[in-house]
């Protein structure tokens, strides 16, 4: 018997890549999937990949699970009311929401539009919004009626939004914000019944065969292959399972074999309290001492 047995999950941008692999690996231990996508290009190109959401949906009925697809489009509030509804008339309940959907267009912030920074943070902060806030509706719903809710939210950020990639300002603001939202969702949400945890994954999919080729391509003749994307859907489907509910508010880093949790942004050196408010003039020396004694931040992706 799978890890998820009895469990309802929507997956988010599960019509190819990563989605695809944890809406296959949930299947296979035995969640009913919501696959949703909207089958759009890598830069969020309309019609792109059409019909993807369902070919995963027959995949999973070929290996005998049960899954159902959803076309709407994430960052649309009642796109992602439908996909909570068709958790509930489809399979009869909602246990886990996996926001996974997104696309990028990347840029120097120098050049970056408006047009790009709105399309880059809408589909992955309002897609990281509307259809949880759906779910949350529900859960706090059933849990009102006195039904016992053991409900799980997953996000999508990335080491872009832990430390900063260069050509990625739009990406990596949104992925930063999904990171400290997966922080408020988990202490909101926990009298609920609900926990929500990130995801900062590594892996080949075509978002990351057009920045990062070279180091993805190189590793696929070794006998294990680190950047397959089905390396992270046990992780996910852990997440998604009745077995991860002492486990809230975190971020991990899963590649390869491996899962690294993240310890996030934590006070560093404080300067002596001078019992006074501090003149200009002295800032910039005190400033100095606790740059001098902080531990260096990760670097920023592509910074040399
Ligand atoms: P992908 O491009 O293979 O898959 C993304 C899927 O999302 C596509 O099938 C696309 O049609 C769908 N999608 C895009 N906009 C949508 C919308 N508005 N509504 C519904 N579906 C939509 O990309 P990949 O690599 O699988 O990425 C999945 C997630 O993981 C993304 O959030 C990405 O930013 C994140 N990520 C991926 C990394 C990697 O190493 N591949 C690294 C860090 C983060």
């Amino acid at each position: 018997m799978g890890i998820c047995e009895g469990r309802v999950v929507i997956v988010t941008g599960a019509g190819g890549g990563l989605g695809r692999a944890y809406a296959l690996g949930l299947a296979a231990e035995g969640a009913s999937v919501v696959v949703n996508d909207l089958g759009v290009g890598t830069h969020g190109e309309a019609g792109e990949t059409k019909g993807a959401a369902q070919q995963v949906v027959e995949e999973i009925q070929a290996m005998g699970g049960k899954a159902v697809a959803d076309t709407g489009d994430v960052a649309d509030w009642d796109a992602g009311k439908r996909m909570v509804e068709a958790a509930i008339d489809t399979f009869g309940s909602l246990h886990a929401v996996v926001n996974n959907a997104g696309f990028v267009r990347d840029r120097m912030f120098v050049s970056c539009t408006p047009e790009e920074w709105d399309a880059v943070t809408r589909v992955h902060l309002r897609g990281h919004f509307c259809t949880s806030r759906h779910a949350v509706d529900y859960w706090r719903s059933e849990n009102k009626a006195g039904r016992p809710i053991d409900a799980r939210i997953i996000n999508t950020t990335s080491g872009a939004g832990l430390q900063g990639s260069i050509g990625q300002s739009a990406y990596s603001a949104s992925k930063a914000g999904i990171a400290s939202l997966t922080l408020v969702q988990a202490a909101e949400l926990g009298r609920y019944g609900i926990t929500a945890n990130a995801l900062a994954p590594n892996a080949r999919t075509r978002m990351t065969m057009t920045a990062f080729a070279d180091t993805m391509t190189s590793q696929q003749e070794s006998a294990f292959d680190p950047f397959a994307p089905e390396n992270t859907a046990p992780l996910v489907a852990w997440l998604a399972s009745e077995q991860s509910r002492n486990v809230t508010g975190q971020v991990f880093e899963p590649f390869g074999g491996t899962i690294r949790i993240s310890e996030g942004w934590t006070d560093g050196p404080t300067s002596d309290d001078v019992g006074r408010r501090l003149r200009p003039d002295e800032v910039g020396a005190v400033v100095e001492k606790l740059v001098a004694g902080r531990t260096p931040a990760k670097p920023v992706y592509g910074a040399s």
